[in-house]
């Protein structure tokens, strides 16, 4: 529900709009000074306030200046009376949204209202949206893959390329797009997100591009695209692999020209949005099999970004269930919780099909799950994990043959590795004849680099 404030010292006037306001749905409250509004304020969140310029105490353009200072500010509605027109314009330069001038029309006023509301609700969204943005876009871990990646964020982020990020799913591909705008020179504006797998074709352009009112079936009003709200931003195309044929054709058109027609539009718009696009499919076989088009690869493959799967940087591990952890713990309103070696080691050995996604819900899970627990052992974790993780390594091997020649052969590199390569004095130390030790490189398939 909307949360109105009117500001008038005339009684007669704030009885009547609180009871037009009212009727229409939102909530009122009421001040009869500027002082009594800021009071208010302070108290409570509005969305907007209908603020007389003429009070007794601090008048109407001093609250004005001073509600606009407060954090998430309501709109302000000036109401004016006769021969403060001039005044009242001064207000809006001062940032009141517009004004209405004594005596109150109802239609004038009621559509006024609505409007202001809206302009309220989508900056507070904005505001959100860019908090969240800044506060969601910590990418967690040391290994070196990582390491390297956030170096190249780091290098291309304040460049306008075009990104695209390669990763299975659940490897944090979205985060890394997040990452970029949160630290490109387009930060304060938008990063809009659209996810080509989960819109159905029939709708993903007006999505894209936008569509006029009338323009199909469900049109009922014109609609903003999200090329255009990406407008000095970012728009993430995410599983951009899924986008269909037709829809890959207009796409690339908008990226060449900078403009687009919205659906059923007569005239093209323009928008300057840094497009970020993920996949998790093999876009070049997608281009051989004829699904994807090349030219619009090329297009948004300016800079291809590799988001590894966790398996091949299990060294993050501990510290993404930790972290994971400390955020559980905290969302749920749990004192910190801790987590034992033997966890985080049975947690490191099992493969996560589902990458980092999967491991945050396996945290999230254990801390709802075990709401008493304050330190978490192997046997807390989900089954699969607990049964995968504790198998002994070597186990995934069908036969004795293999589970030996796989030992022996990772123990004779490393050995190998120890004395750089050199057969004759590994040999030795194995205390194996150096032609034995030869063949058996051979059957292992170690090459000899001597
Ligand atoms: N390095 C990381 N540090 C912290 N959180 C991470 C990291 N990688 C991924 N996450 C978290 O894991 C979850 C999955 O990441 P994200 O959505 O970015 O993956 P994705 O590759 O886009 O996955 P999908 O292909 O399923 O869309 C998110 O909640 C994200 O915040
Ligand atoms: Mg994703």
């Amino acid at each position: 529900m909307l949360n109105i404030l009117i500001v008038d010292d005339e009684a007669a006037i704030r009885q009547s709009l609180s009871g037009v306001l009212e009727d229409e749905g939102y909530k009122v409250a009421a001040a009869d000074t500027g002082e009594a509004c800021l009071e208010t304020l302070g108290r409570r969140s509005f969305d907007v306030v209908l603020l007389d310029i003429w009070l007794p105490g601090i008048d109407g353009l001093d609250t004005l200046e001073k509600i606009r200072e407060l954090p998430d500010a309501p709109e302000v509605i000036m109401i004016s009376g006769h021969g403060t027109i001039e005044t009242a314009v001064r207000a809006t330069k001062l940032g009141a949204y517009d004004f209405l001038e004594k005596p109150l029309q109802l239609e004038k006023t009621l559509i006024l209202v609505k409007h202001a509301a809206d302009a309220k609700r989508l900056r507070s969204e904005n505001l959100e949206l860019k908090k969240q943005v800044q506060s969601k876009s910590v990418i967690v871990g040391d290994s070196v893959p990582m390491k390297a990646l956030r170096q190249q964020i780091a290098v291309m982020a304040p460049t306008n390329g075009r990104v695209l990020i390669f990763g299975e799913s659940g490897t944090g591909k979205e985060l890394v797009a997040l990452a970029i705008h949160a630290q490109s020179l387009r930060k304060e504006a938008m990063f809009v997100e659209v996810n080509c797998a989960a819109i159905p074709e029939d709708l993903i352009e007006s999505e894209l591009f936008g569509h006029r009112k009338g323009s199909f079936a469900g049109a009922t009003t014109d609609k903003e695209g999200k090329f255009r709200k990406a407008d000095g931003g970012t728009l993430f195309l995410d599983e951009v692999g899924d986008m269909s044929l037709k829809t890959q054709a207009k796409v690339l058109r908008t990226l060449e020209e900078q403009r687009f027609t919205p659906v059923g539009g007569e005239e093209p718009m323009t928008a300057d949005a840094r497009v970020i696009a993920s996949t998790n499919k093999d876009l070049e076989e997608e281009i051989l099999k004829g699904n994807f088009r090349e030219d619009l690869f090329y297009r948004l493959n300016v800079i291809p970004f590799f988001v590894p799967p966790l398996r091949e940087r299990k060294e993050d591990i501990p510290q993404l269930a930790r972290y994971f952890l400390k955020e559980f713990a905290q969302r749920y309103g749990r004192r910190p919780r801790e987590i034992t070696d033997e966890a985080i080691e049975t947690l490191a050995r099992y493969l996560w099909p589902g990458n980092v996604r999967e491991l945050r819900n396996v945290i999230e899970r254990i801390v709802i799950m075990n709401p008493t627990i304050t330190r978490f052992d192997r046997k807390h974790l989900p089954p699969l994990v607990y049964r995968d993780g504790a198998k002994r390594p070597g186990t995934e091997f069908s036969t004795l043959h293999q589970a030996r020649a796989a030992y022996e052969r990772d123990y004779i590199l490393k050995k190998l590795d120890e004395n750089h390569g050199n057969v004759s004095r590994t040999a030795e130390v194995l205390g194996l004849e150096r032609s034995h030790l030869y063949r058996k490189m051979k059957t292992l398939g170690i090459a000899v680099k001597e």
